[in-house]
């Protein structure tokens, strides 16, 4: 008993209706907005440019569609789970509702490198952009030291080095900003956050209308370049481990599923808001990529700021377009910070009122109505992880901590499909059980792109996790207590 102890479905549809509650303001539009909010962001304006010149060359662009389709499938499990659990706490609840607590507690502990750790990572590709902009366009040179991380990573090594510097201060500055923002409300930061992806898009189809008259096409040749006799270093398996490098860039589309407690009609909206996002962002990846590596030779994308290396490569015909992507960037990446910031403490919220976490985890603002306690916690730890590592080092924990919940989440739906068939699902997922095998599949494949020391990294964290579990989480879990004292009582 314990570890294996499930909650039921009425039951966390019934937890719906419990204790505190949050405020129900979102819209399926809304949602999609908070879906595309959160996607596009350092992914494709950092994380491309560094996986093309080391991984896949120009063939970036079937990554995207690699990691797009990996994407897709397991949307198509969340938007089922959504749609049928539409209480916080994401990939985690929908694992407590099938797999058991241990599983559960395993995809929570495994989130936080989904949330807290991009919106860190993200931070990070937020001030590459900061710093240019005010060095080209307000003549502000920041110390390197202090918008540099101080620890930087070693191929074949676990170790982080010293790079010399201090601290990233702009990421950290951002993120303090943002938590204080969400722990005032998310009635007022969603409102900031649909202005600012409207922003982001244009700029996306800026670079892409006005990018693709300037592409060079002995740039796209050859479009996969021969692999270097190493794994993941050009050809088909520098495809692969593009595709698992980028798929930092899809990440956030599920943070729509755990704002579910503060959706109008989550059985209609919340698939809305999942498969919208992502069939948009897409196709927008897919495009901007082939633009990027057609403006720019692609090895010379390997740097902080690479949609502003790819622009100048057009030469002065694109130069007004450079500050408005500067601009766009320094907007568009912080509302991912937002969007991910928003998340994590949600899926505290729901680890908090499972006995999992402390109950201070899930303690709701008086008259803010919004989680402040894990909303803090979040905001400090964020600040910590952004100021002291590169975004290499953190997108790649996050991509493979990603697909590691979206496996579970493709198992979950096969699972609950044959022990629980007759339940009402409000979304289906087409095609069971081809889409989540396949789905599982692709994730795993994307996983297996992602270098030696990434999966160490993610076997250390998931170990700290469950120390913490037992610990901690086991004796105090509701379900199990709730399950003990019923047997007592027989
Ligand atoms: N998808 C998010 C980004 O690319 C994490 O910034």
């Amino acid at each position: 008993m314990g570890i294996g102890s499930k909650k039921s479905l009425a039951r966390l549809q019934g937890e719906d209706g419990e204790g505190q509650q949050l405020h129900r303001t979102l819209s399926g539009v809304q949602l999609t907005l908070l879906g595309i909010g959160a996607i596009i962001g350092a992914g494709i304006f950092v994380v491309t440019g560094t996986a093309a010149a080391q991984h896949a060359g120009p063939a970036i662009v079937l990554s995207f569609v690699l990691a797009g389709f990996g994407c897709l499938l397991a949307g198509l499990c969340y938007a089922e789970f959504a749609s049928m659990i539409p209480v916080a706490g994401s990939a985690y609840t929908y694992g407590y509702a099938t797999l058991g607590e241990l599983v559960a507690w395993i995809i929570g502990w495994d989130l936080m490198l989904e949330y807290l750790f991009a919106s860190s990572a993200v931070a990070v590709g937020w001030s590459g952009y900061f710093t240019a902009f005010l060095r080209d366009y307000v003549g502000w040179e920041l110390p390197a030291a202090l918008s540099n991380a101080p620890f930087g990573t070693t191929p074949g090594s676990l170790v982080p080095h010293a790079t010399g510097a201090l601290i990233n201060l702009p990421a950290v500055l951002l993120v303090g900003v943002l938590t204080a923002l969400l722990v005032v409300g998310i009635r007022e930061s969603a409102r900031i956050n649909n202005i600012i992806v409207f922003v982001k898009v244009a700029i996306v189809l800026l670079v892409i209308g006005f990018g693709a008259f300037h592409v060079e096409r002995e740039h796209w040749t050859p479009f996969i370049p021969p692999n270097t006799g190493e794994f993941g270093q050009f050809g088909w398996s520098g495809v692969l481990a593009g595709a698992g490098v980028i798929f930092f860039a899809y990440i956030g589309f599920d943070a729509v599923s755990t704002a579910a407690q503060e959706t109008k009609d989550p059985k209609r909206d919340l698939p809305m808001g999942i498969l919208g996002s992502l069939v948009v962002c897409t196709v927008l990846y897919v495009l901007m990529a082939g633009v990027m590596t057609g403006l720019a030779p692609y090895h010379e994308l390997d740097v902080a700021e690479p949609v502003y290396v790819a622009i100048s490569k057009g030469g002065p015909a694109l130069a007004w377009l450079r500050p408005i992507v500067g601009l766009g960037a320094i907007a568009g990446l912080a509302s991912v910070v937002l969007v991910m910031l928003m998340g994590q403490p949600r899926v505290f919220f729901a680890m908090a009122r499972d006995g999992l976490l402390p109950e201070f985890f899930g303690r709701i603002h008086p008259r803010f109505r919004t989680p402040y306690i894990s909303t803090l916690i979040t905001g400090v730890v964020a600040m910590v992880v952004a100021g002291l590592f590169p975004i290499g080092l953190l997108g790649h924990l996050v991509s493979i901590g990603t697909l590691f919940a979206f496996m579970v989440v493709c198992a979950g739906i096969l699972v609950l499909r044959y022990t629980q068939p007759q339940l009402h699902r409000p979304f289906r997922t087409p095609f069971v059980p081809v889409v989540p095998i396949l789905g599982i599949l692709t994730c795993g494949a994307l996983m297996l792109g992602l270098g030696l020391e990434t999966w160490l990294r993610l076997v250390l964290w998931l170990g700290l996790g469950l120390v913490i579990y037992f610990g901690y989480g086991r004796r105090h879990s509701r379900v199990a207590r709730e399950e003990a004292s019923r047997q007592d009582a027989r």
